[in-house]
């Protein structure tokens, strides 16, 4: 089964629902740059490369609304007339309520999540395509915008499969894996980065299997990795975070290799929470601890994992899940998203470029020349 995370159909951006896999198989459709950003703050979409490919089409998705309503000419947005009405036929007022309706598009996208670099990467791209084209009627501008989304969505696969081939070669035929949340096909356009290693491994004929730790509390491991993993038929067990220390020890796991949302130019790795646990627990055991990761997740800009963000979530997702809630009522609590790796504890960067062994300053300045 090809898992399509996000797919343009009839002029939206749809989405599968990730909040309600796998007990439903939905897509959800996205028409502004506002219900993208919602979107992406509600997890419908998650994971750090799906999440800058949403953010470039909510700008895609922006841009064709506004071109295709306007909004001072008080005539059905949907009549034909309205539909040929451009640029030229309008007044400078128009064009000046295009560009700040459409600051007001990136602004939201901007808001939806801090942590994944991934969807900064994406608006600024999408920033530098539309400063290229700003002047020309708004409906070439719209279309100019969602072809770059395209491409970013088509651009993000490739990197995946190239990742994919260079993060094989690492792991042994037999290898026991363990991965912590979802780096699949569903946190990316398609292939995804970890999950991406684990089927290139495959495809070129190695018999992996892999363990998927639970990945509290919204369960990305559990519910995402594993379903993929299932419709795969890649071998996958899973257990609870708290199994991991467990499962080391008992020499059960061969390599770990996790996805990123933002590694620093020192090398320091942020990851969904948790990951920090992993990692430390993997050099205790002598466990190589891999981070595939697209270039598209490197800030070079941060100093180090210091300076990453990280996303508080609503105490909800720990107080129990869904509409069950089991920890008592009046205690305190607190659900940070992410946890950051220091880079000493990083076997090895794999990204589109190749493996970068135990990534430091000078490696990832290298990287990017
Ligand atoms: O909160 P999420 O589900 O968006 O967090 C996702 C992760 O932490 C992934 O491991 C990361 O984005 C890498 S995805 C290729």
């Amino acid at each position: 089964m090809k898992i399509e995370t996000l797919r343009w159909t009839n002029n939206k951006l749809e989405m599968i629902d990730q909040r309600i896999l796998p007990a439903a198989f939905e897509y959800l459709a996205y028409d502004s740059a506002a219900s993208v950003a919602e979107g992406i703050r509600s997890m419908v979409v998650r994971g750090a490369p799906a999440i800058g490919v949403a953010a470039a089409y909510g700008v895609a998705l922006e841009a064709l609304r506004l071109s295709s309503a306007p909004r001072h000419s008080g005539l059905d947005p949907e009549s034909s007339y309205s539909k040929k009405l451009d640029f030229r036929f309008r007044g400078n007022d128009e064009v000046e309520d295009f560009n700040s309706d459409m600051e007001a598009g990136f602004t939201v996208l901007a808001q939806s999540r801090p942590t994944a670099v991934n969807l900064f990467w994406g608006l600024k791209r999408m920033r530098g395509v539309w400063e290229s084209v700003k002047g020309q009627n708004n409906s070439a501008v719209a279309e100019r915008l969602l072809a770059e989304a395209h491409e970013i969505l088509a651009e993000d696969i490739r990197i995946n499969r190239a990742m994919g081939a260079f993060g094989a070669e690492l792991l042994a035929d037999g290898a026991r894996v363990l991965t912590h949340c979802n780096a699949g096909a569903l946190a990316t356009a398609g292939w995804g980065t970890a999950l991406g290693v684990f089927r290139s491994a495959v495809e070129a004929g190695k018999k992996i299997s892999v363990i998927a730790d639970e990945t509290r509390p919204f369960l990305q491991g559990a519910r995402l990795t594993a379903w993929e993993m299932v419709q795969e038929n890649i071998p996958v067990t899973l257990i609870t975070d708290n199994m991991v220390g467990f499962m080391m020890a008992c020499g059960e796991v061969d390599a770990v290799v996790v996805g990123t949302d933002r590694v620093a130019s020192n090398g320091d790795v942020a990851n969904k929470i948790g990951t920090y646990m992993v990692a430390v627990l993997a050099h205790r055991h002598n466990i190589p601890f891999y981070v595939a990761c697209p270039l598209s997740t490197i800030d070079m800009s941060i100093a180090s994992g210091a300076d990453i963000p990280i996303e508080e979530r609503s105490v909800d997702e720990v107080k129990g899940f869904r509409d069950y809630h089991w920890a008592a009522e009046g205690v305190s609590i607190r659900n940070p998203a992410f946890d950051v790796t220091p880079a000493e504890l990083v076997t090895a960067l794999i990204t589109e470029k190749g493996v970068v062994q135990q990534p430091d300053r000078e490696k990832l300045i290298e990287l990017f020349k």
